[in-house]
């Protein structure tokens, strides 16, 4: 793994000077890791204003919000700073707290692959656009830190953007992940449907309770020995070139840190794996050891827990949640009503007809966030005229989709 600029190995704490691109995205790193969520336009305007000595209603200004608004935007990111930094962060102390921030390296081989910020981990390369300079000595010894430590890995995670409903989902899958301790839970449903959105928003409530999470998209098809070489460098620390050759080794060297560690791992896109011309959850030509990897996962004894998003379900899945109980799987239905607040934010018109439109859709949030915003453009808002138009609309987006 690649060193950060001027990082210093002997001295994992180091003092930073950032200049305000990087405190954006330190920032975003921080409030990401904490909530899950990427900063949005206010809270960026809020921090580089802060950072350039602004005052909030030029803040405001710049942010093309009010200043009480920007003024309660802030109070709630200094709240969320300072839980993560684990000290008071305000307007008048941003700057400076930030430039003292000092960083220490705490996994195992405590300065190979973890950065602690604070309460929370980081894995460097998320970090690796800040410019770590000076280094001195730590001023606490690193063995006296008692916080639980946190490493995440969400480098391959989607932008959250605003949800809605879902209450009832995502506290099953608490339920599952937490109480139940669910060693395997697969999140179904057609494309568009908000699998990647729910993995997401789960996140933030259950990720205090595992020392290691990791977030991986397998949309572009990568091998299982890719997949589990990215696994393996995360959980054990091993760099590329102690890895095993054959996927033997790789799997087992994969499921070490299982049971020991409560580890969360979730696989986004994994219908890419499926053949989607024979019967449904057969694998792709040359992913078909995928299955081994989810049989292992869904069978053996550990303590941590894989969610995976798929169109449909690889076939063993579906034999592993009828034999073995910590298996599941949550089948993602369309909104119902409150696709609404969906046309509320996209701004559109004549409530009473948003029903007619919600059912044609099926309550699917993509495909109404596209029809909206065609009915934004084309009628202004009005989905009356929309509807006077006898056919449904696809539009491209949405044609491409649901051709494959
Ligand atoms: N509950 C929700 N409220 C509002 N918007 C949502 C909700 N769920 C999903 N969306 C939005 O719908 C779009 C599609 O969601 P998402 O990407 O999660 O679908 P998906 O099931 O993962 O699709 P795919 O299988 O193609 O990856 C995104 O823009 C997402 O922000
Ligand atoms: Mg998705």
């Amino acid at each position: 793994m690649s060193d950060f600029v001027g990082y210093n190995r002997e001295n994992p704490r180091t003092y930073l000077t950032m200049d305000v691109e990087e405190i954006l995205k330190f920032a975003d790193n921080l409030v990401f890791a904490k909530t899950g969520k990427h900063l949005d336009n206010v809270q960026e305007a809020i921090l580089r204003g802060t950072w350039q000595g602004q005052k909030y209603p030029k803040i405001a200004e710049e942010a093309h919000c009010s200043e009480g608004h920007a003024r309660d935007v802030a109070s709630e990111l200094w709240k969320i700073l300072s839980d993560v930094l684990a000290e008071n962060v305000n307007k008048s102390n941003l700057k400076s707290t930030l430039k003292r921030q000092q960083f220490s390296i705490v996994s195992s081989h405590y300065w190979k692959d973890t950065v602690q910020i604070g309460n929370v981990n980081i894995c460097p390369e998320t970090l690796q656009s800040i410019n770590f300079t000076k280094t001195r000595s730590p001023s606490t010894p690193i063995a006296e830190n008692t916080q639980p430590q946190i490493h995440q890995d969400l480098r391959d995670a989607p932008d959250i953007s605003s949800f809605y409903n879902r209450t009832s989902e995502l506290a099953t899958l608490q339920e599952w992940i937490l109480q139940e301790r669910c060693r395997l839970v697969a999140i179904l449903g057609i494309s568009g449907i908000g699998k990647t959105a729910i993995a997401l928003h789960i996140l933030p409530q259950i990720q205090h309770q595992f020392e290691y999470v990791i977030w991986r998209s397998l949309g572009t098809s990568p091998t299982l020995e890719t997949t589990l070489k990215n696994l393996i460098k995360f959980l054990s620390n091993r760099p590329e070139t102690e890895l095993p050759v054959s996927t033997e080794e790789l799997l087992s060297l994969s499921m070490e840190k299982l049971p020991s560690h409560r580890c969360l791992i979730i696989l986004d896109d994994v219908q890419t794996l499926l053949s989607s011309r024979q019967i449904a959850g057969n694998y792709r030509p040359g992913y078909e050891n995928y299955s081994s990897l989810f049989k292992l996962i869904g069978e053996t004894c550990h303590n941590s827990c894989l969610i995976l998003n798929s169109w449909e379900p690889p076939r063993e899945i579906v034999a592993l949640t009828r034999e073995y109980a910590p298996v599941r799987t949550l089948q993602l239905n369309g909104l119902g009503a409150a696709a609404g607040d969906i046309f509320r934010e996209k701004g559109l018109l004549e409530p009473e007809k948003w029903e007619s439109l919600i059912k044609t859709y099926r309550g699917n949030p993509l495909w109404l966030k596209i029809v909206a915003a065609m009915i934004q453009e084309l009628f202004g808002g009005r989905v009356g005229e929309f509807l006077k138009y006898d056919m449904l609309f696809l539009g491209e987006e949405l044609k491409a989709r649901l051709q494959q």
